[in-house]
């Protein structure tokens, strides 16, 4: 069996917590099914400022280009909010995904049955709910020239952010979810803001042209719709959706909302992709979409499935791994199943436990899985 080899970036909060779940996971199929997946820990975030005055060094950062994936856990907290701008823990986060040019991410919201009267929506809407939101990662308004904070006249100061968009950048991410959505219930729906932003407009027209020129994906209906009506229908009725494709922003709150749909932020996974290089490779990283939630950190009480189904996801995406992707899969529905709760899921009735008891649950029920 070929060597992989991965980059775990636990992070900052309940980060280390978390990736202490998903490296006894990665143990377990290294001994039990035989992959042979290496891997090695690096600081990222505050735990790397802290260390090295800066929250992502050169050299992590190019050990998770070298990588055939990386995990991450989460960064920030308020322990650095007097820090520069520019070394905020995020701002790691924020550079491994555009120098490694992770432009596509995936943030799959799956209601697992078990979990439907845990959300505060009404088990019918939700219940089997499976969208998937493709989020455009490394442009728009996290990213866009000019931006920054200026004196003014008066004494007073402008911020500035700039939205922009280009037409490649907006092609190669709605191709990535037309394709995805021809292995699903082939439908798309492209959230933006055309009737306010040109760049929305752009994004409209483009995604629209993509699809009008190819007739492979004649099969999926495609609709556009602002992205505020796609926030309101995500709770008025979920299950009009499959796939999701939106820019930067958008996608970064509407998969915040998302994700609530499905019980908890401690449950939703995300992938992060490249284009394929001159060398046929695409980098990648793997991460909860929940932050590093400060408020609990280092009580032993965080939820580490969102992290578990990273790496469920890093074995289907990056290594080649789909069955084991899908044995885990089942081994944390046989979990829950079994009624176990971490505090952020927890039901009456339910037994609740801690995020190292989460951890063996979910081996112990691999381990009937042999
Ligand atoms: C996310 C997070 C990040 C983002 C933060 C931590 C920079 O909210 O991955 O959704 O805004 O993209
Ligand atoms: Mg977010």
């Amino acid at each position: 069996m070929t060597k992989k080899n991965i980059l775990l970036l636990a992070g900052d909060g309940i980060g280390p917590e978390i990736m202490l779940e998903a490296k006894k996971i990665i143990d377990w199929f290294n001994k039990n099914k035989k992959l042979d997946i290496d891997y090695s820990e690096e600081l990222v975030g505050g735990a790397s400022y802290d260390e090295n005055e800066t929250p992502l060094t050169d050299q992590v950062l190019y050990k998770a280009m070298d990588s055939d994936a990386v995990l991450l856990g989460a960064v920030g907290g308020p322990k650095w909010d007097t820090v520069d701008f520019a070394k905020k823990p995020e701002r790691a986060l924020l550079r491994l995904r555009k120098e490694m040019r992770l432009f596509a991410n995936l943030r799959p919201a799956i209601c697992f049955e078990e979990l439907v009267s845990a959300s505060s929506l009404k088990p019918e809407v939700i219940s089997g709910l499976d969208i998937l939101i493709v989020r455009e990662l490394t442009g728009g308004i996290y990213f866009g020239e000019p931006r920054g904070i200026e004196p003014i006249e008066n004494g007073e100061r402008r911020g500035v952010n700039t939205h922009v968009y280009t037409s490649k950048e907006i092609r190669r991410v709605a191709k990535v979810a037309f394709d995805l959505a021809l292995k699903r219930n082939k439908k798309v729906t492209s959230a933006d803001k055309s009737n306010v932003m040109e760049a929305g407009l752009l994004w409209k027209e483009e995604v629209q042209s993509l699809y009008d020129e190819h007739a492979m994906y004649k099969s999926i209906s495609l609709n556009h719709m602002l992205a505020d009506n796609c926030a309101m229908q995500l709770v008025r009725n979920p299950k009009q959706f499959d796939v999701i494709v939106t820019d930067n922003l958008f996608g970064d709150m509407l998969s915040d909302e998302a994700a609530m749909l499905t019980g908890s932020l401690g449950m939703l996974p995300s992938a992060s992709l490249s284009e394929k290089d001159k060398h046929g490779r695409t980098r990648s990283m793997y991460e909860p979409c929940h932050g590093s939630a400060p408020d609990i950190a280092g009580k032993g009480i965080a939820n580490p499935i969102a992290m578990i189904l990273s790496f469920a996801m890093a074995l289907k995406y990056s290594l080649n791994f789909d069955q084991e992707a899908e044995l885990l899969e089942l081994a944390i529905k046989l979990v829950l199943k079994d009624g176990l709760r971490t505090a952020d899921i927890m039901e009456k009735g339910k037994q609740k436990v801690s995020t190292t008891q989460m951890g063996d649950a979910i081996i112990a029920k691999l381990d009937t899985k042999k």
